[in-house]
């Protein structure tokens, strides 16, 4: 059997980052890298901030910030005025949860395949208010319209009032068929949260075409942005609906303003997140989901050869019909072990993990 043989770097992209050169980074999806013409950016920001706070907050600070998230939601697809810039997709998920209004007798729905701070988040809207969570288990084997059927199956109309589904999931690297979700939830009259964490940048993504009523990506990930940068996209119905987490001085702004000012913050992320955008550009978006797809075939191919599974029997990395290197996971067995260093929450029913 050959040697598997790690796709051709990008040249030059190294010199973008300011990763310790002596250690093997296998996971930019948890919390991302910034390319160093970022850091600067933002630094530079920070000087203008530093220099004059007064005037950088009272001075075109909100108007600065609605440039940037029209910016960002071009690149997403998404429409401008329906799009609030927050502080991370969690962020995002919490403020579409205590906005739906749940009582008693109400249900969240989610699947087995959800990220646990979000499961978390659900968890603690749910008491707080009376109502009712369930995760739907999805083998790791379902294909597409499985996954849409199991969903279909497990709707309760007029009981369930939010369900959440990740378009790509973090532990078992799913992607899942979100429009044809939203599809099927809509025919039931089930709004749905798309998150989306890890879909801005490695994605090839039109946040509009999927149709959800809620969708919430992370950009300092595979966006190249500054850590703290994520944007809420809300259809127009639920826009009036959306209160912030923490009211301040854009209340009366109504969405999206009203989420985006969360009162005396470093906005800095946000204003320098273009700059990421302008890297991924310069390097060619297409070329670099093409490279981290071949990373990951490459990735697998060395973990399959050190545990004796055969070539012809690993599962799609993917990357072909997504050039996007995350994985359509056909494991043989779910997996088994639990990475160093991480606490689990519990995995009912051989349900998967729920590391990032
Ligand atoms: C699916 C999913 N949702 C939410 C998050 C949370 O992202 P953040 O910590 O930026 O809020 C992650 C992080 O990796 C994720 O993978």
């Amino acid at each position: 059997m050959s040697v598997p043989q790690p796709p051709d770097p990008i040249p030059g992209a190294r010199l973008l980052f300011s990763l310790d050169q002596s250690v093997s980074h296998l996971n930019h999806g948890s919390f991302g890298a910034v390319p160093i013409t970022v850091q600067r950016a933002q630094q530079r920001l920070r000087d203008e901030m530093e220099a004059n706070p007064l005037r950088f907050f009272t001075q075109g600070l909100v108007e600065r910030i609605a440039h940037t998230r029209r910016h960002l939601a071009g690149f997403l697809g998404a429409d401008p005025d329906g799009t609030a810039l927050v502080g991370n997709a969690t962020t995002g998920v919490a403020v579409v949860l205590q906005s739906l209004g749940l009582r008693p007798g109400d249900e969240v729905l989610t699947t087995d395949h959800g990220y646990g701070a979000v499961d978390f988040s659900v968890a603690r809207e749910c008491r707080r208010t009376g109502a009712a969570t369930r995760a739907l288990p999805v083998p790791l084997t379902a294909g597409d319209e499985e996954v849409v059927e199991i969903i279909r199956a497990g709707l309760r109309p007029g009981r369930t009032k939010l369900l959440v589904v990740d378009q790509l999931t973090s532990a078992t690297a799913r992607l899942f068929p979100t429009a044809a979700i939203v599809g099927v939830a809509r025919e039931h009259g089930v709004p749905v949260l798309i998150d989306a964490a890890h879909a801005p940048g490695m994605l090839p993504i039109t946040v509009a075409s999927i149709g959800a009523d809620f969708w919430v990506g992370n950009l300092h990930k595979w966006g190249y942005a500054p850590r703290g940068t994520a944007a809420l996209v809300v259809a127009e119905p639920w826009r009036d609906r959306i209160e912030p987490l923490v009211v301040s001085w854009e209340q009366e702004a109504g969405f999206p303003g009203r989420v985006e000012w969360q009162a005396t913050l470093d906005y800095t992320s946000w204003l320098a997140a273009p700059a990421g955008l302008y890297t991924l550009r310069s390097l060619g978006v297409d070329r670099v989901r093409a490279h981290n797809a071949a990373l990951a075939a490459y990735g697998q191919r060395v973990v399959g050869d050190a545990l004796g599974v055969a070539r012809a029997d690993l599962p799609d990395p993917g990357g072909r019909r997504l050039p996007c290197g995350s994985f359509r996971c056909r494991p043989a067995s779910p997996p088994r072990s639990t990475p160093p260093g991480r606490s689990v929450p519990g995995s009912p029913n051989g349900s998967p993990p729920r590391w990032r």
